[in-house]
C-alpha cells in the first residue's frame, strides 16, 4: 500500500493531514524520512514509525487483534450511555481505525474482551455455529452445591426464550465461586442462566475467551495479539 493510505490505516490522521505530515518531511519509517506520498510500504517491514519526531504505534496491518483486561464500569460500546467506552483505553491512534469489539461485556463484568478491525474474524468467534468457549468466574450472591452445575450442564429454560441452554461445564471452586464454561453468546447470558437456575450474580470475570486469557495484563491494559 503507498505511504499516504498507510498513516491513514495507521490512524495518524485524515488524507489531507496525512498528505501534509508527508509534504513537510515529518514521517519517518525505520529512522528514514519518507516525504514521497505514493512510495509503497510493507506494512511487515515496519518497524519504527515516527511522526513529527515522536514514536508511533506500529499497528499491524491490515488485520490487528488486541486482547483487553475490561475493568468494570466501562461500556463494550463506541456510543457509551453511562460510562465511559472501553475504547477510551486505547491510544487515540488505535481508536482512529475501524474498531469492533467482538462481543459484548455488561458495563460491571470484567476480563477478557477482544477488538478487532477483521470483521470476518469477529463474526467467527461470535457465531454459535463455532462453539467457542468462553470461560467465566461467577461470583454467587447465595451459596450453591452440585445441583446448581447439574441444572446448569443439563440445560436452564431462559426468561423470554423458547430454547434451554445449556453449559458446556459448571465447576463449583468454593460455594460462593462458580467457574462456568458455555459457548453461546446470547444477552446478558451468564446472569440468566445463573438466575434461571436460581441463583444470582453478584460479579461476572470472563476469565477465558477460547485460548485468551488476561493472566499477564493488570486490569484496563492491553496488547496486541496474533491469533493462530
Ligand atoms: N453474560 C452476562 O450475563 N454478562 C456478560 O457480560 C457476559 C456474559
Amino acid at each position: 500500500m503507498n505511504l499516504l493510505k498507510y498513516l491513514q490505516a495507521q490512524g495518524i490522521g485524515t488524507r489531507k493531514e496525512c498528505a501534509w505530515l508527508i509534504k513537510n518531511d515529518l514521517v519517518e519509517i525505520n529512522q528514514i524520512i519518507c516525504n514521497n506520498e505514493k512510495t509503497e510500504v510493507q506494512p511487515e517491514n515496519v518497524q519504527t514509525l515516527h511522526i513529527d519526531g515522536e514514536e508511533a504505534i506500529v499497528i499491524p496491518l491490515p488485520y490487528f487483534y488486541i486482547l483487553l483486561n475490561k475493568p468494570a464500569n466501562y461500556e463494550t460500546s463506541h456510543k457509551p450511555r453511562d460510562y465511559p467506552s472501553i475504547f477510551s483505553l486505547l491510544p487515540d491512534q488505535v481508536r482512529a481505525t475501524d474498531i469492533q469489539a467482538i462481543g459484548r461485556l455488561d458495563a460491571d463484568t470484567t476480563g477478557v474482551l477482544l477488538i478487532t478491525n477483521d470483521g470476518q474474524f469477529n463474526h467467527r468467534m461470535t457465531s454459535p455455529k463455532y462453539k467457542i468457549s468462553k470461560i467465566y468466574r461467577v461470583t454467587l450472591k447465595h451459596a450453591a452445591d452440585e445441583t446448581l452445575c447439574s441444572s446448569l450442564k443439563n440445560g436452564v429454560l431462559l426468561h423470554d426464550d423458547n430454547e434451554t441452554v445449556a453449559a458446556q461445564e459448571a465447576i463449583l471452586r468454593d460455594e460462593y465461586t462458580l467457574i462456568l464454561t458455555i459457548n453461546e453468546g446470547k444477552y446478558h447470558q451468564v446472569k440468566r442462566m445463573v438466575a434461571a437456575a436460581g441463583n444470582r450474580v453478584v460479579h461476572l470475570n470472563r476469565e477465558r475467551f477460547d485460548n485468551w486469557d488476561t493472566q499477564d495484563l493488570e486490569q484496563g491494559e492491553w496488547r496486541f495479539i496474533q491469533p493462530e
